[in-house]
């Protein structure tokens, strides 16, 4: 991979390749997110967040040892070296999406990628569970699970499978994949007829959902460090135990209705373009039109 010199405000800081000229920024601002002019970025240390509870509150099915080695050196881990690596650079200042999806650079990832992407994925998966959790879905999470893949016990098998069949370090995921591919010449992983609708996925090493313009809602660590201290290379005992007794559908559920929103949103402000440019068209066959019957006038005079 050719590497670029970039620099901030004059001064030289980073050696990376560049960032995929195609990204979109009209994406960012729709997400709400800012682009700051470069030189008015103030460089700001991404946190290492800590988990919604306690670190022993998920014993026993995960164990205070997993989380002090999981999020307390993995996790950490990841952040320092983000830090470290984004500091100087135009990726300094950006929120973590957007750094997660210019890194993953259409398919070809900076060497960042992996420390933006798994910093991402660990937020999302503390969020993810919860003491007592578990359980069953209901309202309209549960209604798209039923009407996607035929009942809860399906989308469960479906989960399982992909987390077991994901060979070595990864991840696997339910989604809600809307009505685009917006990420460039991204390889889309699922085809056009799952077009709004619940997907599961899975994914290697850190690759994140969201590189494929896709909605996460829930994500299961399958590298080993997740699970080895509980139960050992156990994985499919690690992966029930996610569903029975972990999972907060609570907020899976809440990051469906997110996710719908912002999938209509889109739709509103894609008919919007669309209007707009039938009008930008009509106009000018119109004035096509009069410059044409100004020239007929012309050559009868
Ligand atoms: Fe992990």
């Amino acid at each position: 991979m050719q590497h670029h010199t970039l620099s901030c405000c004059g001064g030289v800081r980073a050696s990376l390749p560049p960032p995929p000229l195609s990204f979109r920024w009209s994406k960012i601002k729709r997400e709400g997110g800012r682009r700051l002019p470069r030189c008015a970025r103030i460089a700001a240390q991404l946190e290492l967040k800590p988990p919604p509870y306690s670190l022993s509150s998920l014993e026993p099915h995960m164990s205070r040892e997993t989380l002090e080695y999981h999020w307390g050196r993995h996790h950490r881990a990841h952040v320092a070296s983000l830090n470290n690596l984004i500091a100087g650079t135009d990726l300094d200042g950006m929120g973590l999406d957007e750094i997660v999806v210019v890194s993953y650079n259409k398919g070809n990832p900076l060497p960042l990628f992996v420390h933006a992407a798994q910093v991402w994925n660990h937020d999302f998966f503390w969020q993810s569970i919860k003491p007592g959790g578990g359980g069953r879905p209901s309202g309209r999470l549960m209604e798209h699970i039923e009407r996607d893949f035929g009942s809860f016990d399906r989308m469960l098998e479906e989960f399982k499978r992909a987390a077991l069949t994901q060979f070595g370090s990864g991840w696997a995921w339910l989604v809600y994949k809307a009505n685009r591919l917006d990420v460039g010449n991204a390889v889309n992983p699922c085809p056009s007829e799952k077009d709004n609708k619940l997907v599961v996925l899975k994914s290697p090493n850190a690759v994140n959902p969201i590189v494929w313009d896709y909605s996460p809602l829930l994500a299961i660590d399958v590298w080993e460090h997740a699970y080895y201290l509980d139960y050992e290379n156990r994985r499919a005992d690690y992966v029930s135990i996610f569903l029975e007794k972990l999972v907060s559908w609570e907020v899976v559920s809440d990051r469906l209705d997110v996710a719908i929103e912002r999938a209509a949103e889109r739709a509103r402000e894609d008919e919007t373009r669309r209007q707009e440019d039938d009008a930008a068209v009509t106009h000018s066959e119109a004035v096509e039109m009069y410059l044409d019957s100004d020239t007929d006038d012309s050559e009868a005079e």
